[in-house]
């Protein structure tokens, strides 16, 4: 395959065989890093630039060292000092962002559709690290990827969702790419974190986790998004944890090697207790690893693409 995307916005825009080219990219990336000198010249000379309007660890470490491994110089932006604060607006910012020559700008925004609106905007390329509720397309990614790596495939896999749905973006990317490879989604949530015509997407619905879990191969636990809406209903914490957290009760009825995930941060005691996260299910450091793979793949790509349109004119 020909990869000619600039931007990697969403996972809804990519086709079925454009994932398993990324995941298959990304494997390669993957040998990479397991080397003694983990680096290769594939972005030298280029410009990745972090721009980050909401809290991350995972996401812009996981990215700047993505970057580094490729030989791009990264440069990393914080609203609170830089001149957002003066109220420059997203496009501006971003204009100005391809006026010093950079190459790949790397988003991370509380609105939906900002990466969209940028990549518009802009004829570098826009990475989306995870635009309010829309999407997270590279936390998806390295999820499925390390899925595909545990379980050896994601086509025909039972793949629960449990949390807090509505609010979640890392949960409609990762059904979008999840569905596309023939995967079985079923999204787990008290009716209130269940966002309205959800069944749209090709997923089932329930609120009952121990049936959710009873053929599951992988559960997927988000994290509850207290920042997002103070005044939004959210389930008190104890019972939340009661009805939905992920204990190892609840796992000895499900499948012996049932693969738990997490996006992080977690919130420990209210989406699964700590027995669950640092047990032998849990891959959740697993994931944090593979995001460097994936996101390696994923600027090498747009790069390759960018440079194929310029000479293209
Ligand atoms: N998974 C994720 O997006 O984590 P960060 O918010 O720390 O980037």
């Amino acid at each position: 395959m020909v990869w000619i995307k600039k931007d990697l916005l969403g996972l809804e825009e990519l086709t079925k065989e454009e994932i398993e080219f990324i995941l298959t990219t990304a494997e390669s990336f993957k040998e990479v890093t397991t080397r003694e000198i983990k680096k290769v010249p594939a972005l030298r000379g280029k410009t990745v630039v972090n721009l980050f309007y909401e809290p991350s660890t995972r996401t812009r470490v996981s990215f700047e060292v993505a970057a580094k491994r490729l030989s791009a110089d990264v440069i990393n932006i914080a609203p609170e000092t830089s001149s957002v604060r003066k109220g420059e607006t997203l496009i501006d910012t971003g204009r100005n962002i391809e006026a010093l020559k950079a190459d790949i700008i790397v988003v991370r925004h509380n609105a939906s559709g900002a990466a969209s609106m940028l990549a518009r905007h802009l004829s570098i390329s826009v990475v989306n690290a995870g635009d309010g509720w829309h999407e997270h397309p590279t936390q998806a990614l390295l999820d499925i990827f390390t899925l595909k790596e545990k379980l050896g495939k994601i086509e025909g896999l039972n793949v629960v969702i449990v949390g807090d749905i509505s609010h979640s973006r890392v949960a409609r990317s990762n059904i979008r790419g999840l569905t596309k490879l023939g995967a079985k989604v079923i999204v787990c949530a008290p009716e209130i974190l269940i966002p309205p015509a959800i069944e749209e997407m090709g997923v089932e619905v329930t609120d009952d986790i121990d049936e959710a879990l009873k053929d599951a191969d992988a559960v997927n636990v988000l994290r509850m998004q207290f920042e997002r809406d103070e005044e939004a209903a959210f389930p008190e914490k104890l019972e939340y944890f009661r009805n939905f957290g992920i204990t190892p009760e609840r796992l000895k009825k499900a499948k012996k090697n049932i693969i738990v995930m997490h996006p992080g941060p977690i919130n420990r005691g209210i989406e699964m207790s700590s027995e669950v996260a640092d047990g032998i299910n849990s891959v959740i450091l697993e994931q944090v690893t593979n995001g460097i793979a994936v996101r390696m793949a994923v600027l090498f790509l747009v790069a390759q693409a960018q440079d194929k349109l310029a000479v293209r004119g």
